[in-house]
C-alpha cells in the first residue's frame, strides 16, 4: 500500500518526512492525501508493482493550509464537525431515573446505514470545489452528511432544531451537486446523496 512506500522512505530515505496515519486499515482515516490526483487514503490504496517509468505524486489534501508535507489543518473541519453537534439529544430528559436506554426499531436503525460508517477522512470536502473556496461558510459533505444522520436518527429529539441550524444559503445550499464526493469516497458512501435529502427536508 502508498502507506508502506511512505514508511520506507521515511525509514530509508528521509525520516523527517511527515504524515498522519494510525490504523492502517481505512478506519481512523488519518491518512487521507491526494494520490495522482485523487483524494483516497494512503493505507488502502495498492502500488501498481507493474507500472514502470510512471512516477506517482503524492500531495497533501487539496486546498487546505499545510502544517508540513502531507500533514494538513484539519481545525476548521473538526470545528465544522463540532457546531452541528454530532451526538443524541433528547428532551425531557429525566435524569433521577438515572441512565435509560434509547430504543430503536430495526426500520429506523436500518436507515443510518450508509452514514454511521463515515470515518470523517475529509477526502470528499477537500475535493469539492465549493468547499475549497468557501470553507469558512460552507459546511461540505462529509459534516453534511453527519447533519442528516443526525436529522434522521429515530432517538434524536431535536430534528426540526438540527434541520434549521443547516438552513443556509452558504453551510448547505452552497453546495452545486457537482458529486465529487461521492465519487472519491474511499468508503463508497454517498454525501451527495444525503446532502439532496437535507435540501428537500429543509425545502
Ligand atoms: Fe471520508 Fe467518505 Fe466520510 Fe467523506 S463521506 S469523510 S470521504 S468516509
Ligand atoms: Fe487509518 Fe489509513 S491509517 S485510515
Amino acid at each position: 500500500m502508498m502507506l508502506d512506500v511512505l514508511f520506507k522512505i521515511k525509514d530509508e530515505q528521509d525520516n523527517s518526512l511527515s504524515f498522519r496515519r494510525s490504523c492502517r486499515e481505512g478506519i481512523c482515516g488519518s491518512c487521507a492525501m491526494n494520490i495522482n490526483g485523487v483524494n483516497t487514503l494512503a493505507c488502502l490504496s495498492k502500488v501498481e508493482k507493474a507500472a514502470t517509468g510512471v512516477g506517482t505524486k503524492i500531495a497533501p489534501l487539496p486546498h487546505m493550509f499545510v502544517v508540513r508535507d502531507l500533514v494538513v489543518d484539519m481545525a476548521n473541519f473538526y470545528a465544522q464537525y463540532k457546531s452541528i453537534e454530532p451526538w443524541l439529544q433528547k428532551k425531557d430528559l429525566d435524569k433521577s431515573k438515572g441512565p435509560v436506554e434509547n430504543y430503536q426499531n430495526k426500520e429506523n436503525r436500518a436507515k443510518l446505514d450508509g452514514l454511521y460508517e463515515c470515518i470523517m477522512c475529509a477526502c470528499c470536502s477537500t475535493s469539492c470545489p465549493s468547499y475549497w473556496w468557501n470553507s469558512d461558510t460552507y459546511l461540505g459533505p462529509a459534516v453534511l452528511m453527519q447533519a442528516y444522520r443526525w436529522i434522521i436518527d429515530s432517538r434524536d429529539d431535536y430534528t426540526d432544531e438540527r434541520l434549521a441550524k443547516v438552513n443556509d444559503a452558504m453551510k448547505l445550499f452552497r453546495c452545486h451537486t457537482i458529486m465529487n464526493c461521492s465519487k472519491v469516497c474511499p468508503k463508497g458512501l454517498n454525501p451527495a446523496q444525503a446532502i439532496a435529502k437535507v435540501k428537500s427536508m429543509v425545502n
